[in-house]
């Protein structure tokens, strides 16, 4: 695992965009899995720009989200979908059927992420995964547990996770208590995965990702075993 500690948050986004842009340089058609919250958002904006400018092409990319919550409806301004509209597709020339965020509608969540695996499957796979990183090591919802589940499922969110996620909700009771989520090894499979945070409030998340043993607890942990990740941090997230 390969660790960038920067500055600041806007060094992080600079730098995550850079291997962003340079995988769509090298390859136009890329599939990237694409992540949510606060964290990704300057690096958004730099993409945004950098297409605005006509550096990089989303043209021919496909993206698939990492995570979506259940029940929430694609039109609800707290919905990933949404969030991803909002913040990245409508601003970049990407083609929006090729963007796929899993349903927070679905009457039939297990048809949806095993049709979601499929997809993910038949695009090629995932050439560039985005993760940000949850206050309790959390990638997209595997939340910590006894166990985690590889494949793309549908979970109940942790107490944790609902408390900081609150902030985006005028009140706690608004936000879902479950969530589909790619797994483990959807995760895993991406051929290389860059994770992001910022802040000192992902401190200890991060220093058990750096430091600590693999463990369910720690999902992140799990990223050990997969050969091209890399951490980009500031200082505040990761000092040493
Ligand atoms: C959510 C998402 C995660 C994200 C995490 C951290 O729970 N499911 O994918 O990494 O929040 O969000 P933030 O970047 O806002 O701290």
């Amino acid at each position: 695992m390969r660790v960038i500690v920067c500055d600041n948050y806007e060094e992080v986004s600079k730098q995550a965009a850079k291997i962003v842009a340079s995988q769509l340089v090298l390859k136009p058609d890329s599939v990237l899995g694409l992540a949510t919250g606060s964290t990704p958002v300057g690096m958004y904006n730099i993409l945004s720009e950098m297409n605005k400018n006509g550096e990089i092409d989303f043209k021919d990319v496909t993206s698939f989200n990492l995570d979506e919550y259940y029940p929430m409806a694609a039109e609800h301004d707290q919905s990933y979908r949404y969030f991803m509209n909002e913040n990245l597709f409508n601003g970049i020339n990407i083609n929006m059927e090729n963007t796929h965020v899993l349903s927070g509608t679905t009457d039939d969540p297990e048809k949806e992420c095993a049709d979601f695996e499929k997809m993910i499957d038949a695009a090629g796979g995932i050439d560039l995964q985005v993760l940000g990183i949850g206050q309790n090591g959390h990638i997209g919802f595997n939340e910590p547990d006894t166990f985690l589940y590889a494949n793309t499922h549908l979970t109940d969110l942790t107490e944790n996770t609902i408390q900081a996620n609150s902030r985006f909700f005028e009140k706690i009771e608004d936000v879902p208590t479950q969530a589909l989520t790619m797994g483990i090894a959807t995760i895993l499979k991406s051929k290389r995965i860059i994770i992001l945070a910022s802040g000192s409030n992902k401190r200890e998340a991060v220093t058990d990702l750096i430091e600590g043993e693999i463990s369910t607890n720690n999902p992140a942990s799990m990223l050990k075993v997969h050969n091209d990740v890399i951490v980009i941090c500031d200082k505040e997230a990761y000092s040493k």
